[in-house]
Formats: structure tokens, C-alpha cells, sequence
């Protein structure tokens, strides 16, 4: 069956725990620190994100105090919970009430159960920068299993994430994979393009969150040790756009550069503007003529990608 192109996106949990934080980072162009000065929400804010392959995203960002909670079980039940594609729980790891979080983990559980059975579920274990680096794994650890048990008949995919590194775009570059529809055509085209133009990697970044949304690599680039280099790739161009934003008096959200380009005696990368929603980057050995062919080709490419 065809993918629904509209997707309802839920995101939950307590008040506090870093919803209205982790959309504007993703979303909005807000560093980390922004997100300070945001209020609690009220109610639910909408906000429809226009991605590749003629995916919206209808983003429900429900205020998690509780009066608001209860009215999502109750009088809104079956207006929030229908037609959801994907619920993102998020868990504040600071809580000290886990226990109480999960009872109302598992009433929103029971409610989409009912009303969008075949709904995904992904957990954010979120503000793990709170807690000491060695405990990190061990506390997450038991989190989710005890999480996982409270699901019912869903298999929630669980992350830990904080918005002070590049976790929360490893976590949601994961999540618009799975939504955006027709990807393994996309991938397929990617993948031709960087055999034809001889790259070790090549990305596509969606244009306004920079998350990676697809990518190919070639034998050697399988090789490279960073294995979180794409998250990386993300939070550096994200921080990279605020800075030159504050120098050229810009508003964020309209930042946009139309080419990078870096030429080291080992490799060479650069990252250009592609098609509407997408920026390309890719990596090469070195030399200058490989470099100004593999960015001919990119552009001749790229309305095989609109
Ligand atoms: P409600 O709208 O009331 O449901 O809350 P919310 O879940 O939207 O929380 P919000 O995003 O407003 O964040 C609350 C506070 O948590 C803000 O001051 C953020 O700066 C902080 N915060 C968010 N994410 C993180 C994180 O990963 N680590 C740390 N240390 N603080 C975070
Ligand atoms: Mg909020």
C-alpha cells in the first residue's frame, strides 16, 4: 500500500522534559542555548513541516502539565490519538518520579492502542548530559527495559538524547527515515551517482532541519571508524548557519549558503545546494579534476531527486 504523505506526529511527555526544546532545534534553527527562554506550552502547538518527497509533517507538540494531559485522555482522546504515523515519548532522565511517568506513559499507550494501533513508537531518554558519564549506559539501560515493558503490543525504538550533542540528531535524522515515503528510490539514485562520480560518501541532508535523510558509500568509505559523523555533520552545519547568520544579519531560518568546499591532501568534500528541500554532500579522493566533475555531474544529477 501507498505511505500516506500527510504524517500526524506526536510528541509527549511530562512538562518539562525537553519537547518544545528538541522542535526548535530541529526545526527552527535554535541552538541549544535558545531553548532557555522557552515557556511551558499550552495545549497542544501545531506546526506543519514541508519535507522531500511531498511529505508534511503535522508535528503535535502536546504541553505535558498534567491538567493538559488528562484532557488529551479524556475529552480529546480520540481527536489526538487517531491517524497518528509516529508518537515520540520523551522521558526527562532528571525525573524523580520515574514511576509516575510511566503509569501516564502507559495511559497514552493504551489511548493510541485504541485509536492508531499501527502507529510507530519511539522513547527519547532525554537530558542525559545531567548524569555522569559513567553511569550514562547503566541507567539508560534500565530505563528502557522497564519502559519496553510497559508498551503493550508496541516495540518502541528507544535513543538517548540530549540537545547539548549531536544525539538528538542521530535520533530524529532516524525517525524522518522512517517517514519519508518513496526513500529506497531515492537511495538508488544516490547510490548511482556516487559510483558514477568515483565518491567514498555522499549524503543528502534535508534543507531545513540538516539531517541526514539517505546516503551511499563506497567500499572505503565503509571503512571510516567515526561511525557518528553524520550527526555530527548535522549539529556542526546547524551551529555553522547560526554563526554566519549573527555576522550577516539574516534571519536564521532564511540562512542558506549554495556551496562548501574543502580540499585536504587526503580527501576532498563539499556540500552544495541540490534540489528544494536538499543539500548534497560528498566525499572524494583528492585531486582537482575529480572535484570539478563530480560537481558537474551532482548538478546534472539532481532533478532525478525532485
Ligand atoms: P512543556 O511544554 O511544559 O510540556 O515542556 P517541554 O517538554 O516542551 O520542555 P521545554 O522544551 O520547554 O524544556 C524545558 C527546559 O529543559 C528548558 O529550559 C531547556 O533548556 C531544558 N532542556 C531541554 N533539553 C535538555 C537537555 O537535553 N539537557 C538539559 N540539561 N536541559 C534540557
Ligand atoms: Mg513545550
Amino acid at each position: 500500500p501507498r505511505k500516506q504523505k500527510k504524517k500526524k506526529v506526536l510528541l509527549m511527555g511530562k512538562s518539562g522534559s525537553g519537547k518544545s526544546s528538541m522542535r526548535s532545534i530541529i526545526f527552527s534553527n535554535y541552538v541549544a542555548k535558545d531553548t532557555r527562554r522557552l515557556g511551558a506550552t499550552i495545549d497542544v502547538d501545531l506546526s506543519s513541516v514541508k519535507f522531500l518527497g511531498n511529505l508534511t509533517l503535522n508535528l503535535w507538540d502536546c504541553g505535558g502539565q498534567d491538567a493538559f494531559m488528562e484532557n488529551y485522555l479524556s475529552q480529546q482522546r480520540q481527536h489526538v490519538f487517531s491517524n497518528v504515523g509516529v508518537l515520540i515519548y520523551v522521558f526527562d532522565i532528571e525525573s524523580r518520579d520515574f514511576d509516575r511517568d510511566l503509569l501516564t506513559y502507559r495511559s497514552i499507550i493504551a489511548a493510541l492502542g485504541q485509536f492508531s494501533p499501527t502507529s510507530s513508537v519511539y522513547i527519547l531518554v532525554h537530558k542525559m548530559d545531567l548524569v555522569v558519564p559513567n553511569q550514562r549506559e547503566d541507567i539508560y539501560n534500565d530505563r528502557v527495559a522497564l519502559i519496553r515493558s510497559k508498551s503493550d503490543a508496541f516495540a518502541p525504538i528507544p535513543f538517548a538524547t540530549s540537545i547539548w550533542d549531536q544525539s538528538l540528531y542521530k535520533a530524529w535524522a532516524e525517525i524522518i527515515h522512517d517517514l519519508v515515503p518513496n526513500l529506497d528510490q531515492i537511495e538508488k539514485h544516490l547510490g548511482e551517482l556516487g559510483e558514477m562520480i568515483e565518491a567514498e560518501e555522499v549524503l543528502l541532508f534535508e534543507r531545513s532541519s540538516f539531517l541526514v535523510v539517505s546516503s551511499w558509500c563506497s567500499a572505503i568509505g565503509a571503512m571510516n571508524p567515526t561511525s557518528d559523523r553524520f550527526e555530527r555533520f548535522s549539529n556542526i552545519i546547524k551551529n555553522f548557519k547560526q554563526t554566519t547568520s549573527r555576522y550577516t544579519g539574516t534571519p536564521k531560518s532564511a540562512e542558506q549558503f549554495s556551496l562548501l568546499e574543502m580540499k585536504l591532501p587526503n580527501f576532498s568534500l563539499f556540500i552544495v545546494k541540490f534540489t528544494t528541500n536538499t543539500y548534497l554532500s560528498v566525499c572524494l579522493p583528492p585531486g582537482e579534476e575529480r572535484f570539478n566533475s563530480a560537481m558537474e555531474n551532482c548538478y546534472i544529477a539532481r532533478n532525478k531527486f525532485e
